[in-house]
């Protein structure tokens, strides 16, 4: 069986889609001839990964600047996109901050920082392209992490944040499903050459256990997740909905290796 995966002209949104897994599943909507735009805080990471996705194949790019916790930055950018794509077939939320820190240790701010971004930027983008997208037919894709049900020291703030973007998604798939609109997570297991692997796994060693502590033995790739979101993106995920999907190779199953204490020690070490 052969299967082609053609986006030609339809236009896809990738918030937070200027570095790591999330560009990697811009430029592969690219590949595959969508109109693809993206979203960031920084100019220039918009503007180079604008760039690639022209090299890439993608009928049109564009992109803008935005900050997911400041609503009306998230607002106008769409908008923007609406005027020159139309009606968003697929839309990817996936801006994130991490950074290990244990919840004694925190200040309030930098536990919200996180909230912030990935909880409430998560409502930001679903809140403010909901007039945009196409119905019926638009897919939306929020990236989630294994953290959202798998409790790991040092990161009380991602595992909060991030419960909340699935639950985010449960809830919608309910209340925009009679429109025809699907939503589904995506949990990236570790995936190879990423600033989130840097900074949970940023050393050789830890990379090498992390590795080793994934059951299909590798560690992930961004095409990898790049081809989950194709798969959503598509038709042949018209009835999925609602799901919250692991592409780890079930990494979560083992409980994420050593990485909770690795990270505990790491985090007590900076004290
Ligand atoms: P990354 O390269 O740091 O990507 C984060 C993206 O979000 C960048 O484009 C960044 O660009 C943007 N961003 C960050 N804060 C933002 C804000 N406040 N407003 C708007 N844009 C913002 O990270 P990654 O490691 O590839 O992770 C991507 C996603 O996968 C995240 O949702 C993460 O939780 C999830 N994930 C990653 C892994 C992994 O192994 N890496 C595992 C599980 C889940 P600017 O700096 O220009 O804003
Ligand atoms: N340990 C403890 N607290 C930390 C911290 C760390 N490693 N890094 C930042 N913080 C705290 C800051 O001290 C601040 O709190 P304070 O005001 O009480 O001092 C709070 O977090 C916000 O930090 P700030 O640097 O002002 O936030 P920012 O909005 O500029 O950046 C971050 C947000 C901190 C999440 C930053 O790491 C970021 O932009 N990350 C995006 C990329 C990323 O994390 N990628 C991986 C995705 S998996």
């Amino acid at each position: 069986m052969s299967l082609v995966m053609d986006f030609a002209g339809k236009a896809v949104v990738v918030v937070g889609g200027t570095s790591g897994i999330n560009r990697g599943v811009a430029e592969q909507f690219a590949a595959h001839g969508a109109k693809v735009a993206v979203a960031s805080r920084r100019q220039d990471k918009v503007d180079d990964t604008v760039a690639a996705l022209k090299a890439a194949g993608a009928a049109e790019a564009m992109g803008f600047t935005c900050d997911v916790r400041d609503i009306d930055s998230v607002r106008a950018g769409l908008e923007q996109v609406h005027q020159a794509f139309g009606d968003f077939d697929v839309l990817v939320s996936g801006a994130a901050g991490n950074f290990p820190a244990l919840a004694a240790d925190m200040s309030a701010n930098a536990f919200k920082s996180v909230i912030d971004i990935d909880l409430m930027g998560t409502f930001h983008v679903m809140n403010a392209a909901y007039p945009l997208l196409k119905r019926p037919g638009a897919s939306i894709i929020n990236i989630s992490a294994p953290q959202a049900w798998i409790p790991m020291q040092a990161q009380s703030h991602v595992c909060a944040a991030k419960a909340g973007v699935d639950m985010i998604t449960r809830t919608l798939s309910m209340e925009w499903g009679e429109e025809g609109v699907r939503i589904n997570s995506v949990v990236p297991g570790p995936i190879d050459g990423t600033e989130g692997m840097e900074r949970l796994a940023g050393t050789e060693e830890l990379r090498e256990m992390t590795r080793k502590s994934v059951p299909l033995q590798r560690l992930g790739q961004k095409s990898d997740i790049a081809n989950i979101c194709m798969f959503l993106g598509s038709d042949l995920a018209s009835y999925v909905s609602g799901t919250v999907i692991p592409v780890d190779g079930a990494w979560s199953h083992a409980g994420l290796g050593g990485i909770s204490d690795s990270l505990a020690k790491f985090a007590r070490a900076q004290k």
